[in-house]
């Protein structure tokens, strides 16, 4: 299959060429302000089933729905909890993604056999033009091939897709650069699966209350399984292996020299994710910054392009420092302890 390239601006896009493969049953790929997503008519079981087989992607692992606007909420969800209107008004559209009952348009080729529906209103306009002018909910997933980093820039989904999908929708760069919140909103108390951009301390300011974080999340060590089954599985991860360095910084360096030595001496090639103040300390072969240390949404945005990058190079292991940062450290962390496997050295 010939996979075709279509620029979007920010501007007013005609996208009526992408608008009908959706509405064709086809794929689409388009830029979110999150990470670009592979998009499917929610409501077609066939079409879902494609988002799977394009991207290797286990069947029992749910999509996320993506709406345009407040009331294609009810053309999706059966219940729509009074806590919704309240993140929505804060948050959407933009990156949170809400956990409702679904309802029986929504088939369970798109949740992965739930009862739930994970609903997103995208804060990009590309995609919300591509979601008004298909005139169906999109379900979209990242669109990486399962188990790679999730792609930031078109580039990223045509190494994965081309071949694979008929259009991607090229938006340029993406501006978060990590996927959105969830928030489980079907029990007694809402639950984050998955951290983001939008931290615990925003939703329970806006929710007046307790917001709990899926304990799998918080300790991936534990064994418990989490209730995202998207979590359960190794992902964002590059092709080396790769092993998170956390301490005092200057302790942190010392330590991956000394791995580094190591390795050299056993003829491996190594590479570090360092920062724009540390980058000069390191004598590895392959050396990316992600950014200014104090800049927290510059390192979100550059993860997961530093970690393609690193499978174009030819190091065999990858060292990187932790980026524990106050408002989006979490979500960083997650991502990148997945990518290592949960595997950290801590120093001191
Ligand atoms: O920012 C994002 O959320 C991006 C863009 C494209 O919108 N999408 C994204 O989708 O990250 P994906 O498929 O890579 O991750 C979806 C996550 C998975 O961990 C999945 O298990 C979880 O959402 N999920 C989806 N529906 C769910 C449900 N009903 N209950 C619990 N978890 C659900
Ligand atoms: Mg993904």
């Amino acid at each position: 299959m010939q996979t075709k390239i279509i620029k979007v601006g920010t501007g007013h896009t005609d996208l009526t060429e992408a608008a009908d493969v959706i509405r064709g049953g086809g794929l689409v790929a388009f830029p979110t302000e999150t990470v670009y997503g592979l998009g499917a008519d929610a409501c077609n079981p066939q079409a879902a089933k494609k988002i799977y087989t394009a991207k290797g992607r286990p069947s029992d692992n749910p999509l996320i729905v993506h709406i345009a606007q407040w009331n294609d909420l009810f053309a999706v969800a059966g219940e729509v909890p009074a806590e919704a209107k309240r993140l929505a008004d804060a948050f959407w559209p933009g990156p949170l993604t809400m956990v409702m009952k679904k309802n029986e348009r929504i088939p369970r080729e798109t949740t992965g056999g739930l009862d739930t529906v994970a609903v997103r209103m995208p804060n990009h306009p590309a995609a919300l033009a591509l979601i008004c002018q298909s005139g169906c909910p999109i379900a979209a997933p990242s669109a990486n091939t399962s188990g790679r980093p999730s792609p930031t820039e078109a580039a990223h989904v045509a190494a994965d897709l081309a071949g694979k999908i008929p259009v991607i929708l090229d938006g340029g760069p993406v501006g978060i650069g990590i996927e959105s919140t969830i928030i489980d909103l079907t029990e007694e108390t809402p639950v984050i699966l998955r951290p983001g951009y939008i931290t615990k301390e925003m939703l329970s300011q806006t929710l007046l209350r307790e917001v709990a974080i899926d304990s799998a999340v918080i300790a991936p060590e534990s064994g418990k399984i989490p209730k995202a089954p998207g979590m359960k599985y190794r992902h964002y991860a590059p092709r080396a292996e790769m092993i998170v360095v956390s301490g005092e910084m200057q302790k942190v360096v010392a330590k991956i020299n000394e791995l580094t030595d190591k390795n050299h001496a056993n003829g491996r090639k190594t590479g570090v994710i360092a920062t724009d103040e540390t980058k000069q300390f390191y004598r590895a072969d392959q050396i990316e910054s992600i950014g200014a240390r104090e800049d927290e949404d510059a390192i979100a945005r550059h993860l997961y392009r530093i970690l393609r990058d690193f499978d174009t190079g030819d190091v065999q292991i990858i060292y990187s420092e932790s980026f524990a940062t106050p408002r989006i450290g979490q979500a960083i962390m997650n991502r990148l302890l997945k990518a290592a496997g949960n595997h950290e050295i801590f120093v001191s």
